[in-house]
């Protein structure tokens, strides 16, 4: 059965890979885009945008964006250009902003797309710490919040073509890279795998099937 899905951050790389996934196996993929001269974008890949600057607007206004939707990701993000406060007001802020929509509409499911390291900000530097600090406290609010989460941690993201090779755990003991486009798919399957609502991965390349990786997460 078709599903509706609404990503924050509908411009965002992961972003536009997830929704053209949706939108090639039939789904309505909606992205939360806060630039309208992204939505040809979007359109391209099969997937409406909504106009919804996640900074700007208040909770109530956000969920009208996602009103009917059976699940939203999160996989909006301030970048590394950005200082320490876009880091509270996008990594952090438009993250619970989007909790509390899920909340004012009815959206039980929740993906966030988190970041492998998220549990030592410390030990990531003076300056990527409050970009760390952020996720790690916008992973701990959804997982409070009562919603049907899966918190996905990949490591340092690559624009090389998808294997669908990865490797998934709660903690992996090492670092390193994953595509893009399979933490795109990574999502995809999330949505289809009810095993993986409550559950928290870290997500790096591996050699493993996305669809084998997260049923034993
Ligand atoms: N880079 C890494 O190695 C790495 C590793 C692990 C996890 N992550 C996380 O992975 C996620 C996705 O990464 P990505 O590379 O796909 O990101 P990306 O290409 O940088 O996209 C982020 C998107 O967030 C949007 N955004 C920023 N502020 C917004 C706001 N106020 N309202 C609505 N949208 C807003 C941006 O829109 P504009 O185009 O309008 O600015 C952009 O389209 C992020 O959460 C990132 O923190 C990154």
């Amino acid at each position: 059965m078709a599903i509706d899905v609404a990503v924050a951050g509908g411009h965002g790389r992961i972003a536009l890979r997830l929704l053209r996934l949706l939108a090639e196996r039939g789904d309505r993929a909606r992205g939360l885009v806060r630039n309208p001269d992204h939505a040809p974008d979007l359109e391209a890949a099969g997937a409406t945008a909504v106009e919804a600057d996640l900074e700007a607007l208040d909770p109530e206004a956000i969920a009208s964006g996602i009103a009917g939707a059976d699940a939203v990701v999160f996989s909006a993000g301030a970048g590394p250009g950005s200082g320490p406060a876009r880091k509270r007001t996008v990594d952090y802020g438009a993250a619970v902003k989007l909790i509390d929509a899920c909340r004012a509409a009815g959206v039980a499911r929740y993906l966030m797309v988190s970041a492998m390291g998220v549990h030592d900000p410390v030990a990531r530097g003076p300056e990527m710490r409050p970009y760390y600090e952020a996720k790690l406290e916008a992973d701990q609010a959804l997982a409070a919040s009562g919603l049907d989460y899966t918190i996905v941690r990949p490591g340092r993201l690559t624009d090389e073509r998808g294997t669908g090779l990865v490797q998934a755990a709660p903690r992996l003991e090492r670092g390193g890279q994953i595509t893009r486009d399979d933490v795109a798919a990574t999502l995809l399957a999330c949505l289809g795998e009810p095993g993986t609502v409550g559950r928290e991965f870290d997500l790096l390349a591996g050699e493993t099937s996305i669809a084998e990786a997260i049923a034993a997460v």
